[in-house]
Order: C-alpha cells, then structure tokens, then sequence
C-alpha cells in the first residue's frame, strides 16, 4: 500500500512540475506566473480541486508518442473565490506551449460541462500557443467543442477570461463568446491573425502589442474590458469582480451588507450640473457619490468613453450602472458606446442585477462617419437591450435627455420600473436652438426674434414637468436625495416579476 501512495505522490509531483524547471523559469523571467501559480492566487486558500491531472495527449505523429506530460497542458477543476464556488482552466505554457490538443480540450469541456450541471461560473485563464500543430483537425474539434459549450453556457453562468500570454488565431473565439475579456498588459495579445500575415497579406507592419496588446484591446477594438499591469494584480481584481456576480441565472446577485447607509444625502450632487446646459460636468463623480462606500468597478474605461458601465451596490445590493458621460462627445450616444452598453445591459438581464442608468445625452452622433458605420443598426442594439430587459430598471435623468436617445435610455416607454428626473433636467425632441431653427426657419433672418422663440421653446420644454405631467417622469427629484430614492426604489423592485413572450429567441439587430 504505501509504494503505490508514493507512487501516486511521485506522479503527482511530476504532473505538478508541467513542462519542468527550465520552462517554469523562463515562464517567470517573462513576469509571469505558472497556470499553478495562478489557480493558488485565485481561489481561497487550499479550496482548490484539480481534476484530470494525470491526462495525457493521444498523438503519435513528429514524434509525440514519447513526448507526454501528465495534464497536457491545462490544469483544470474547481474552488471557492471568497467562499463561492467557481470552476477554472488555466493553461500552462510551460507544455507544448500550453498549446490545445483533443485532450486538452476535453478537459475543458469537462469542467464547463460540470459547471452548467451545477451552476458555477467557469473562469478561463488563457496563455496558449493555440492549435496543437501536432495533433492538425483533432485539435480544431477541440476547439470547437469548447465554442459550442461557451454559447450553451452563455446567459445560464458567467464566464470570464483572463488573457495572460498569446491568444491568437481562431482560439480568440472562445474569450470573444464569455461575459467578460480581462487582459495583462505587455504578456497578453489576441489576434485572428498575427503580425506577419498581416505583412504579407495587408503590408502593414505591426508588432503583436500593437496589433493585439492589452492597450489595444482595451482602447481601440472594444475586444477587452479591463487591463492590468501583472498577474498579481490582474487575479486579486478578478477575486474582486467575482463577488459582484451571481453563481448563474436562477441565482440572486450577491449581496455585502455595508456600512453606508441607504438614505444618506450628498449636498454637493445639487451644485454637480452647471448652470450653462453647454457645459460639460464629470458624471463619475455622481456614480462614485451614489453607490455604496464610493466602490464603482468600472469596465471598458478606456473605450467609448461618452458611456459608463460598470457593477457597484446599492444597500448591499449589486447593481449594473450605466450612465451618459458628458465630458466626452458631450454624453452623445454613437455606435461604440451603443455597443458597449448594450452588450452590459444585457448581461445585467440575463443575470439578474438590477440596472440603474444615469442620464444626460443630447442625442445620437450626427455625421457620414457615423451612418455608414450603422448608427442605425448599433444604436438599436441598445434600444432593443433595455427594451428586452426585465430585471429591475431604475433610470435618472440629470440634464438633456433628447431625441430618440431619451427612448433608448431606460426610458419609462421601455419598461423602466422608476423614472426620476432632476429639476434642471430638459427632456424634448431637441435642444431649444436647433429646434426654434427648424420650427421658424423663415425667421432666420431675425436673430431677435429667434432668441425670444428660443426662449419661449425652453421654457415650455426644457424642463422635466412636461414629462412629469405625462407619468413619463414618476418623480422629480432634489439631485441630494439621488441615492436615497434609489435605494428605496430597489427595495421596492426585490421581487419584481416580469416575463418577455416565449419564443425561441429574439433577433437583436447584429
Ligand atoms: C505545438 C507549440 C505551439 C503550438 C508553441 N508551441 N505553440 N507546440 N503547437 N501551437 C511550443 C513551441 O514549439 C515550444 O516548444 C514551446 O511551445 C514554447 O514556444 P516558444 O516558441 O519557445 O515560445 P515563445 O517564443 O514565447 O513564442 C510563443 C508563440 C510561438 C508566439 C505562441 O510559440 C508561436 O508562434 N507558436 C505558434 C502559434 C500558432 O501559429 N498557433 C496556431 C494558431 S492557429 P519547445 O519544445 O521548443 O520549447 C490556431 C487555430 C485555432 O490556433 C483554430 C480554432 C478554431
């Protein structure tokens, strides 16, 4: 009995060992850690459960029968991220590059398999080579079994990747397909294709970091949702992240009691919008002063940044927060920012956290640019977003809420459970000026005239009550009180209850 423990102890050290010293050092030379490394830094302490340690590939070809090591180059299993429970795989480059072979693949199917039966989020930490080169189609199956179980997953459990080395050709489908893309900056990169097909083909010359890097994902591409300076840092915030979540879609968003009280009032939120409607205001600071302790774990901040999206809590309670920033395109709604909050939005819905929203948009971004890109399309993905959702829907209007993007935002028309506005806020079809142009063009040539129109326009529209006198509006409120009427507002929503018509599935404009 106790040879063949130490026999099982001995293989257990080697599988532990991955591709071996050498590699390991030079895994940490570069600044990263091991996929061990990792999966111990991300679960609590001694709660992790590996599984399939002892797997091997199955090839024969250039050589790779005598070429084994036990867990081919994924450790996978499961543990408690703040004593919930998560399922991981975490590739391991120091075996073949932490390149995907059949074997590899089937022990990730395995652990999201497992995970959709008992409703865990699954958390990919990826560093890969990509296809095992060996191994040919067996390892574009692999691929494909994982895609497959990702979109079966998609809305029933959260998944997030962590991109921490190469992630290039088509195995950036599989990050593409989960709820959240976090990258590591200067060791991450994903591309469909690298710098030196992009030569040949394009005659671009790129390098991988500016092709594919963290920054570039993160500021351009809109691929990523967040980045971070090294592993370390990147896994204690992906710990962080986790608590916002819920296990899965029949599970409650969690909820951290804290210490900020619910009703508390900010006096400085009354002085937060400038008199003059054309000068812009930093919504942040209104987000920051609402959610409890200041706590806003903001996502995309450095793409599209005329929207914020992000998870905070309210009264303990997690909420997804969107809101127009006027510091940017004066808060203007375009096809970026169309995108990335509706793709937020609806996540919030399909996992059930509530969504406040926050807004002040003058409209959508006028311009050929903006045309021929699809505004139409893209900015109807986030009309049909909010108009889809069903969870709770809390919306403030804090100055301009004009036009259709007045419909788009959380607007009462599309199901908004609560509606505030501020006083100072103008909801019309238009701004005063543009609209007196249109409506008294032949007076252009009385700039008097058109000022007393303007006038008179203002102050029979831009202003909440014409809304309110409607039951667009359920209340207006004192900017102080924002948090309070929030609060209130969510405990009344807890056990909302609101179902779309069945069908097989909508067709969200793509
Ligand atoms: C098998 C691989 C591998 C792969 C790396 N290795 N990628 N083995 N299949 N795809 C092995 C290397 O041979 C090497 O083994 C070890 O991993 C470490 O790789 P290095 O090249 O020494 O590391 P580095 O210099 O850091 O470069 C990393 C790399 C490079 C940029 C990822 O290895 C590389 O370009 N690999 C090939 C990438 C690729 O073309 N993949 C296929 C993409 S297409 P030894 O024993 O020498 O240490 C794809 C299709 C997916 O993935 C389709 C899904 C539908």
């Amino acid at each position: 009995m106790h040879d063949i423990q130490q026999m099982l102890e001995e293989k257990r050290a080697k599988a532990r060992l991955g591709g071996g010293d050498k590699r390991i050092a030079a895994q940490h030379a570069k600044g990263k850690l091991t996929a061990r490394e990792r999966l111990e830094m991300l679960f609590d302490e001694g709660s992790f459960e590996e599984w399939d340690m002892f797997v091997e590939h199955r090839c024969v070809d250039f050589g790779m029968a005598d070429n084994k090591i036990p867990g081919d180059g994924v450790v996978t299993g499961y543990g408690l991220i703040n004593g919930r429970l998560a399922f991981a795989f975490s590739q391991d480059f120091t075996v073949f590059g932490g390149a995907l072979s059949e074997a590899h693949a089937e022990k990730i199917c395995k652990v999201m398999d497992q995970a959709m039966k008992v409703g865990a989020p699954v958390i990919g930490l990826n560093d890969s080579g990509g296809a095992r080169i060996q191994e040919g189609v067996a390892s574009l199956g692999g691929y494909a079994d994982v895609f497959q179980r990702n979109v079966m997953a998609s809305g029933v459990i959260p998944q997030i990747s962590m991109i921490m080395g190469p992630c290039a050709g088509g195995a950036v489908y599989s990050p593409a397909m989960t709820d959240f893309i976090f990258m590591v900056k200067d060791s991450s990169y994903m591309f469909v294709t690298g710098p030196e097909v992009v030569k040949t083909v394009t005659h671009e010359e790129v390098t991988a970091e500016e092709l594919g890097g963290a920054t570039t994902h993160n500021s351009k591409s809109g691929v990523a949702d967040l980045s971070f300076d090294n592993d370390v840092e990147a896994i204690l915030m992906l710990r962080r992240f986790f608590n916002y979540l819920p296990l899965n879609n029949r599970d409650k968003a969690p909820s951290r009691p804290s210490g900020d009280p619910g009703n508390r009032v900010d006096m400085s939120l009354d002085t937060l919008v400038p008199d003059n409607a054309n000068k812009p205001y930093d919504m942040k600071e209104l987000i920051l002063k609402t959610v409890d302790d200041g706590d806003f774990f903001e996502l995309q901040p450095d793409y599209a940044k005329n929207i914020i999206i992000g998870m905070g809590r309210m009264d303990g309670q997690t909420v997804g927060i969107v809101a127009n920033q006027p510091l940017v395109l004066a808060g203007c709604l375009d096809i970026k920012s169309s995108i990335k909050a509706a793709r937020f939005v609806r996540f919030c819905d399909a996992f059930n956290i509530p969504v406040i929203t926050f807004v002040d948009v003058p409209g959508f971004m006028p311009g050929t640019a903006q045309e021929y890109g699809g505004i139409i399309k893209h900015g109807a993905k986030l009309l049909y977003a909010y108009a889809e959702c069903t969870v709770p829907k809390v919306t403030v209007i804090t100055r301009k809420a004009y036009g259709g993007a007045y419909d788009v935002m959380s607007s009462k028309h599309l199901r908004g459970d609560v509606n505030f506005a501020w006083p100072n806020a103008e909801i019309a079809v238009m701004g005063a000026k543009g609209a007196v142009e249109i409506i008294f063009r032949e007076d252009k040539g009385d700039p008097a005239k058109l000022a007393a129109k303007e006038a008179e326009y203002k102050a029979r529209f831009a202003n909440p009550f014409v809304a309110g006198a409607r039951g667009f509006i359920d209340d207006v409120i004192q900017p102080h009180e924002t948090r309070k009427r929030i609060c209130r507002s969510l405990a009344m929503l807890k056990d909302k209850k609101l179902e779309n018509p069945w069908r097989k599935h909508g067709n969200i404009p793509l």
